[in-house]
């Protein structure tokens, strides 16, 4: 696998937060993350009057991975208002997992995890394709 530059996403990342729509909470997110084919896509979260159609930062990066070509993602690191390391909330958790290379790394509270550390036994794809047979 090629080299993370942690120092690379963390500033994708704080530069996506910047652009956040946070009136309701004032708590700007970015994320970023590193794509299998090496790019870099980045989100930040959008707010809405009605609260709970909120986009966390990780779906709309989830969005800009699609629209830029797709794949899946290899690293992630997610920073609040101040560009501190910020964990995904558990439903981002479940989308990145969707997304992400078997053993993603995520940069988190707790240092260099993989997905699979934050997001144990998930539910995923292969659950319903089991089902369907
Ligand atoms: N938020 C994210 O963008 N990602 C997360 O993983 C955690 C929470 C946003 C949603 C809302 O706009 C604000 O943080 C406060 O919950």
């Amino acid at each position: 696998m090629t080299d993370i530059d942690w120092d690379e996403l963390r500033h994708a990342a704080t530069a996506a937060m910047e652009r956040a729509y946070a009136p309701y909470s004032r708590f700007k997110v970015g994320a970023a993350a590193l794509v299998s084919d090496g790019r870099i896509v980045a989100g930040c979260n959008i707010e809405n009057a009605s609260y709970g159609v909120t986009l966390c930062a990780e779906c709309t990066m989830v969005g800009e991975l699609f629209m830029t070509g797709g794949g899946q993602l290899v690293a992630f690191v997610c920073v609040d208002g101040e560009g501190k390391t910020l964990m995904p909330c558990g439903r981002c958790r479940q989308l990145l997992f969707e997304h992400s290379i078997p053993g993603m790394l995520l940069e988190t509270v707790s240092g260099i995890r993989t997905i699979d550390e934050v997001l144990p036994d998930a539910f995923g794809p292969r659950d319903l394709e089991e089902a369907a047979r």
